[in-house]
């Protein structure tokens, strides 16, 4: 009995001072590291990948640490649509080399999808900020949808398909966003 006593009396002596950091502990520090956060995402969407998670969200982070899942969160939409632009003016760039009308139209279906994936995405961004969470990510859903739409516009052409890794590496840093905006809820 007597250590379990000694244990109660130094829990309640430390009380008020331990009490203050593990309030501070369970509002601000609930998982705001890069690595808590993707094992979350990584648990809902396993297609993500743990190491892409972590490179893309840790190279993100370097200079500004985030502070809590909200703006990890808004990290991780900031990244996919700078990925997204990126894609819109990779298209534009292969479209202009292309002299096959069919996969140039291909191109042209996949720039028409990444453009709209950008606004979902700034949308998306938005009512992050404004805590606008289920609408954060119905836009993240939306968004989402463009890298089938791209790869499915191009199986008309039968040839290969030039943006398989741009088209992988958006739905996976949208997936980042949505995964975040999931474990804050
Ligand atoms: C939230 O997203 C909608 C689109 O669903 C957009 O029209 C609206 O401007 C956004 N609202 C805020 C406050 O960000």
């Amino acid at each position: 009995m007597k250590p379990l006593l000694y244990l109660y009396l130094a829990i309640f002596l430390s009380a008020p001072y331990a009490f203050p950091a593990a309030v501070q502990q369970q509002t601000c520090g609930s998982p705001a590291t890069v690595e808590d956060a993707c094992k979350a995402v990584v648990d809902t969407q396993p297609a993500v990948g743990y190491d892409f998670c972590v490179s893309s969200l840790g190279a993100a982070t370097s200079l500004v640490k985030p502070t809590d899942l909200h703006e990890l969160a808004a990290t991780a939409a900031k990244l996919a649509i700078s990925h997204a632009t990126a894609t819109e003016s990779k298209i534009e760039e292969l479209m202009d080399l292309e002299n096959d009308a069919t996969v140039k139209s291909c191109f042209n279906t996949c720039l028409d999808v990444y453009t709209d994936a950008t606004d979902r995405l700034r949308d998306a961004l938005d009512n992050l900020s404004a805590r606008l969470y289920q609408k954060a990510m119905a836009q993240l859903d939306g968004a989402m949808d463009a890298a089938d739409k791209c790869e499915e516009a191009f199986k008309e052409s039968k040839g290969s398909f030039p943006l398989a890794s741009m088209d992988k590496d958006f739905s996976r840093l949208a997936s980042i966003a949505h995964g975040i905006i999931v474990s804050i809820e």
